[in-house]
């Protein structure tokens, strides 16, 4: 169980006493919730420990006939990216984290920039931003209240599910990281298709990890001076039966897939003043040709990476002025 609560608590959520269940989550509240009482300041409320990365995004032309989106037609575009684990706390050990993930950002013109942020779970254990809220008060309250929760829960299936089966890598280059939330691609006739999708590792060889509290972010570094790492980037198309507006449900693997490209990752710079610090990697932040669903985790999240951003950019703003 204490291996579920560390889980669960992936985005660095901390309860403060005097929170109480509201209908609506602000993403002020979410954001007190996850910096916890001593806020990191100048650093992210959630995946605050992370380093910058570079590479490109190979595409085969294959995802065009769905979505106008200029990213997907057959050609090259360069990234700025970061790997991060879950967790308020950016010297928190890396193999500790229940949690791993990909951001990625593409600017594809003057005036649009594509920003996605992957996790390792495929699915939420909740449905909305309360419960999500809700879960982590359970949490707080310890393993009966969790125990009460998931049975008041049984959207969580998939969720637990997923997690009895998950073995963490020895690398962040062999992990799964999944969009999780449906987003829509609109082709050229407007049509609109809902898809998940997600970066499965291309040959990337195992290799030994330390037992440093770096050891996921040193692996990475010392991988990448051998060569690129890469990731097939893997679309699921939903069909009529998928409601594309709930995190929480995997849709079954015979859904069609279009393999779309190959993302290639080819530098890392682990340092504090690295350019995919200033980022908010915030996953509204969409292209023509690709469009948010309903999903209301989806909305949540857009709000409160805007909040963990504003403090953190005062803070460092604060710092600078010293
Ligand atoms: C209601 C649910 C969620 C909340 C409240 C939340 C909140 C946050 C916050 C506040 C940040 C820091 C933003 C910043 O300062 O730049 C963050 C980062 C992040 N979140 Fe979430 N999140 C949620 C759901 C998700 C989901 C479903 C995913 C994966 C699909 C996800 C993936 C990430 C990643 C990868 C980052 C780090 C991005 C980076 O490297 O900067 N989050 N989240």
């Amino acid at each position: 169980m204490k291996t579920l609560i560390q889980f669960l608590s992936w985005s660095g959520l901390v309860l403060s006493a005097n929170l109480v269940a509201q209908e609506k989550v602000t993403a002020q509240q979410f954001v007190d919730l996850q910096e916890g009482n001593k806020p990191f300041a100048g650093f992210r409320r959630a995946h605050a420990k992370g380093a910058c990365i570079t590479g490109e995004f190979v595409s085969n032309g294959a995802l065009a006939p769905y979505t106008k989106a200029t990213l997907f037609e057959a050609g090259t575009t360069a990234f700025v990216g970061r790997f991060s684990i879950a967790g308020s706390n950016p010297t928190a050990p890396d193999l500790k984290a229940p949690v791993r993930s990909l951001a990625l950002s593409f600017n594809l013109s003057n005036t649009e920039q594509w920003r996605v942020a992957m996790n390792t779970p495929p699915a939420m254990a909740v449905t909305n931003a309360h419960d999500f809220y809700q879960q982590i008060v359970a949490i707080k309250q310890g393993p009966d209240a969790i125990k009460a929760f998931f049975k008041e829960h049984p959207e969580s299936k998939d969720f637990l599910n997923w997690k009895a089966s998950y073995t963490p890598s020895s690398s962040f280059a062999l992990e799964q990281y999944n969009s999780i939330n449906a987003f829509y691609l609109i082709d050229n006739q407007n049509n609109k298709q809902a898809v998940r999708w997600h970066v499965m590792p291309r040959d990337n060889t195992p290799n030994t990890l330390t037992n440093s509290d770096n050891a996921l972010f040193d692996e990475l570094s010392s991988r990448l001076a051998n060569g690129a790492v890469s990731f097939n980037w893997v679309f699921t198309l939903a069909s009529n039966d998928d409601d594309e507006t709930n995190p929480a449900v995997i849709w079954p693997s015979s859904r069609e897939q279009v393999s779309a490209g190959v993302l290639k990752i080819k530098t890392i710079d682990t340092s504090e003043d690295a350019r995919c610090h200033d980022i908010n990697f915030d996953p509204l932040t969409l292209p023509t040709g690709i469009a948010a669903t309903q999903d209301p985790i989806l909305n949540a999240r857009s709000a409160a990476y805007a909040e963990s951003y504003r403090r953190r950019a005062k803070e460092k703003l604060l710092e600078a002025l010293q």
